[in-house]
């Protein structure tokens, strides 16, 4: 989808995405990540996610990059958080205590932007974008995130003749395709999700699996 698109989504407020809670994979599996306190976790394509006041409450710097300007001043809003605002060539930044968010373009990230990351939260991310573009959105993660930085990765798979997306269907398979070269890919649940998303059984779908992988990033 175009950037204006998304940011028309938000305006109308189609956003059937966002989880009213925080994302029960990211709870069970952090602890998988042995992170210590004051560690970097970036979430590109963040929208306004609880997970991001959740992982901050957890101590954390969270970095999180969003097209939309709703969403993330929703995200601070709704939170009852105050923000610190400054404005630089590519980006927008607003900042809260241990949360950054950045306001533009995840393809404009520069590996000097998240320096200080040890992990990717993927969820809903890779998955909204569309086939065409998603070997760039790899290639881009590759290329600004430090070496060996280990990935939550959430996806969606479905037969894609029978919904046009997003969410886009992502294979286990197509996951390895963009990241064997860099990680070992480790699948830790896959569930079937059709019972608990009628309106998607609705438009089509005969089949919806969730699948949960770490990326551990291999050594050089
Ligand atoms: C499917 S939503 C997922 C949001 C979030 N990860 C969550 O779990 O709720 C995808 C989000 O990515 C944003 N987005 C899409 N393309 C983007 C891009 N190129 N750069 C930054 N944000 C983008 C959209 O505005 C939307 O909020």
């Amino acid at each position: 989808m175009h950037p204006d698109q998304w940011r028309d989504r938000w305006k109308q407020n189609r956003i059937g995405f966002h989880e009213p809670t925080v994302n029960p994979y990211l709870c069970r599996y952090l602890p998988e990540f042995n992170l210590n306190q004051g560690d970097t976790i970036f979430l590109p394509l963040c929208g306004k996610a609880h997970d991001i006041a959740w992982l901050a409450q957890q101590g954390f710097q969270v970095v999180g990059i969003e097209l939309s300007e709703i969403a993330i001043v929703s995200f601070f809003s709704e939170h009852d958080l105050t923000y610190q605002q400054s404005e630089s060539e590519r980006f927008i930044l607003r900042k809260s205590g241990n949360i950054s968010l950045i306001q533009g373009d995840y393809f404009d990230l520069q590996r000097q932007d998240l320096s200080a990351c040890k992990m990717v939260y993927d969820r809903a991310s890779l998955i909204a974008i569309d086939a065409a573009n998603r070997g760039r959105y790899c290639t881009h993660m590759l290329s600004i995130i430090p070496q060996i930085t280990d990935q939550l990765l959430i996806t969606l798979d479905y037969d894609q003749a029978q919904m046009k997306g997003p969410p886009y269907a992502v294979s286990t398979a197509e996951v390895g395709q963009h990241y064997n070269s860099e990680y070992s890919i480790n699948r830790l649940e896959q569930n079937d999700v059709l019972d608990e998303r009628p309106r998607w059984r609705d438009q089509g779908l005969t089949r919806l699996t969730e699948t949960v992988f770490i990326l551990n990033g291999k050594k050089a």
